[in-house]
């Protein structure tokens, strides 16, 4: 997947660069229904754009990538197009995850995987393993997660705490609520992209978002490529962010 250089980062000097991307990946859909294929055809491609974009971040030294693969809400599709993109996870995972590997990256799965056939989430779970030591970056996929789950599996693990006698109620703030949500160990998401031209979140990272740039594009995640990709960094860099203070204070402490 990537080459040499993994590390390189060619963000020009001094332009701020997200440590953590989070991306719905919508579209393949409708790619495929303009070239009169079947929808599963651009979930195909769409695996293509992953490999991409993956190699982009490395390239860039970007340490986490989190992708929307499958929502909580998908199981709505018609049984035979979740049956595809199942299939199509296992051999995603029996193809990629020595290559990932390879390159440094750390997978991890997040959503309720009980629902799950047995065979995917033993691959889901041998390929954390495997991968578990490597530094290059992490690649969590989000796979039958929905923003709200994440919240509500945080509560019923509070709830525990609480009923064990181990936390008091009066504990519980953002940052303890925070820590039992997926994916607590990575950095907010700085940067979150939405292809395929909608401008919603659909359930995604809801708590994570909180802070998060976002960046919309009208192109199909099939199309989406390396310059797509670089145009929304772009976008981010460009972007003051300012977490509630003004202007002027983010300038100053920039400055000092
Ligand atoms: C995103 O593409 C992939 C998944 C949700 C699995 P879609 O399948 O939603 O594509 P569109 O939105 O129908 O074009
Ligand atoms: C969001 O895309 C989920 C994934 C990309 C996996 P959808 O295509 O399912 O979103 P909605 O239903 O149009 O909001
Ligand atoms: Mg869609």
């Amino acid at each position: 997947m990537a080459q040499e250089h993994v590390h390189a980062n060619t963000q020009p000097a001094g332009e701020q660069l997200p440590q953590h991307v989070a991306i719905i990946m919508d579209g393949n859909g409708r790619w495929a229904n303009r070239k009169n294929l079947p929808r599963y055809m651009g979930h195909r491609e769409g695996v293509k754009a992953v490999h991409r974009i993956v190699e982009a971040c490395l390239h860039h030294g970007i340490q986490a990538l989190t992708l929307f693969a499958f929502s909580s809400e998908n199981w709505r599709r018609p049984k035979t197009e979740v049956g595809l993109l199942m299939d199509l996870f296992v051999r995603t995972l029996r193809s990629e995850v020595q290559r990932l590997d390879r390159n440094g990256v750390r997978m991890r799965f997040i959503g309720e995987r009980s629902a799950f056939d047995p065979k995917l989430r033993a691959l889901m779970d041998s390929a954390e393993q495997q991968t578990a030591h490597n530094t290059a970056m992490t690649l969590v996929i989000a796979v039958n997660y929905g923003g709200r789950w994440d919240l509500a599996q945080a509560a019923r693990r509070l709830a525990v705490r609480v009923a064990s006698g181990e936390l008091q109620p009066e504990s519980i703030d953002s940052a303890v609520l925070g820590r039992e949500l997926c994916s607590a160990d990575l950095p907010e998401p700085d940067l979150f992209i939405r292809t395929g031209g909608e401008q919603r979140i659909s359930n995604y990272l809801l708590w994570q978002l909180a802070y998060t740039e976002l960046y919309f594009t009208d192109l199909l995640w099939p199309d989406f490529d390396a310059a797509a990709f670089q145009a929304a960094l772009q976008s981010f860099a460009g972007r003051q962010r300012r977490f509630g203070q003004t202007g002027d204070q983010v300038e100053q402490s920039r400055r000092a």
